[in-house]
């Protein structure tokens, strides 16, 4: 481990990981959807969970983008391309249409293969779910490269932190961003290259009559609000969520619909860099786990689809037109009981009042690590391929 990364990744561990999710899936049942679906970010995170809930539980064929690196004979592969190897031969052995593609998702180059791609075999698409979380975005037009970061804006936010590998809490000050800080973030986290895909999937044609694209956003408590929703992330997420609007409103001679779902905080590569966020975590965790109503990216997945996308009524939507399955984090007995603790915690007391366990936990199984039912002294095959690539 490196601070927020690990080095390596587990080839069978992934498996693992992409298998249970499976599991979760088909144990919900069957539900009708979109046939033909795109998945912006399909490797890791909730764009892995969209993929495998559209093909497995939706039977839908899946074109699959993301950037990840492929091993090494001296260096093991990331985890989405495990997670996508292992996603890639279960849908194909379940007779599914499965094609992936590997490349820079902000690049023109990369929309027009996938635009390719989905004319020859698919004709159109009937959903496309945009889950792209990078630090860094290029704009192919001007051909600028925009880095984001996650700080607050105004003035300095002081609050306590969590070294979720060793339980040590201290206390952080993130300085404010700078204009120019809160601009680039937008331009990588924003809606710009969801309004890109979209603009050029329609003027391709390949978007069907009543398409639906969901783009993934959050919200959070008052704890986190000065780094998270009122920092530069924020700002981001607010444009993003406007150009639902504007797309909404450019989709409909198709009838097509453009929604963003705010999810909840969630232990995934992304939010594990963002300061204070991972305390948070930890501490929400113990609440919903102590109430039994605890998700991960399946769950929230599952739920997504069958209760609030798919349900045979309209789309339910809170006041600004975003479908909400942080629902069950923001209820009011959670987030007071996660307020109480959050005064009360410091490295002494986060192992019991918190689910540090469970945050390291599932850290590590993002990476394959840490499964019970593998035996990691077993060589694996690290070199490991993925099927169908283009
Ligand atoms: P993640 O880090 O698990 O997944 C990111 C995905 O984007 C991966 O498939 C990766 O390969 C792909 N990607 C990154 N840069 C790319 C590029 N240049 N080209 C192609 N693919 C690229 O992230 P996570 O957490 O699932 O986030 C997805 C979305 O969900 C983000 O918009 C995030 O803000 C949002 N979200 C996350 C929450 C959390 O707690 N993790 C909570 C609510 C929303």
């Amino acid at each position: 481990m490196r601070g927020f990364i690990s080095l390596t990744a587990h080839p069978a561990g992934c498996e693992h990981n992409v298998l249970k999710q499976i599991e979760y899936v088909k144990s919900k049942g069957k539900f009708k959807g979109p046939e033909r679906v795109l998945v912006i970010g399909a490797s890791t995170g909730f764009g892995l969970a969209s993929r495998i809930t559209s093909a497995l539980a939706n039977d839908a064929a899946t074109i699959g983008v993301f950037f990840e690196k492929e091993p090494q004979p001296e260096k093991t592969a990331s985890p989405g391309w495990y997670n996508t190897a292992a996603f890639t031969k279960i849908a194909l052995n379940e007779g599914l249409y499965v094609k992936n593609i590997n490349g820079d998702a902000f690049s023109d180059e990369i929309k027009q293969k996938t635009i390719d791609l989905i004319k020859t075999d698919l004709g159109q698409v009937d959903m496309v779910i945009y889950s792209l979380a990078s630090p860094v975005r290029t704009n192919p037009r001007t051909g600028i490269t925009y880095r984001s970061v996650l700080k607050p804006i105004g003035q300095a936010y002081s609050n306590k932190t969590v070294d979720f590998h060793n339980g040590n809490i201290s206390e952080v000050t993130i300085e404010p961003a700078l204009q120019e800080e809160i601009e680039n973030t937008v331009a990588v986290m924003g809606g710009e290259d969801w309004e890109l895909w979209i603009d050029a999937m329609k003027a391709a044609g390949v978007l069907a009559e009543g398409v639906v694209t969901v783009a993934y956003s959050y919200i959070g408590p008052a704890v986190t609000e000065p780094i998270y929703r009122k920092g530069t992330i924020g700002q981001a997420k607010d444009h993003l969520e406007k150009t639902a609007d504007d797309l909404t409103a450019r989709l409909t001679d198709i009838s097509g619909k453009a929604y963003v779902s705010v999810n909840k905080a969630l232990v995934t590569q992304a939010s594990s860099a963002i300061p204070i966020i991972p305390l948070y975590i930890t501490i929400l965790f113990k609440v919903m786990k102590s109430k039994g109503i605890h998700e991960g990216c399946i769950e929230q997945i599952q739920r997504l689809y069958a209760d609030k996308l798919f349900n045979t009524g309209e789309v339910p939507v809170d006041e600004k037109g975003r479908i909400r399955i942080d629902d069950w984090e923001m209820r009011d007995d959670v987030q007071t009981e996660v307020a109480e603790v959050w005064e009360k915690a410091n490295t002494e007391s986060i192992h019991h009042l918190g689910d540090l366990s469970g945050y390291a936990s599932e850290f590590r199984k993002l990476f394959g690590f840490g499964f019970k039912n593998i035996d990691y002294n077993r060589d694996v095959n690290e070199m490991t391929g993925i099927e169908n690539l283009v």
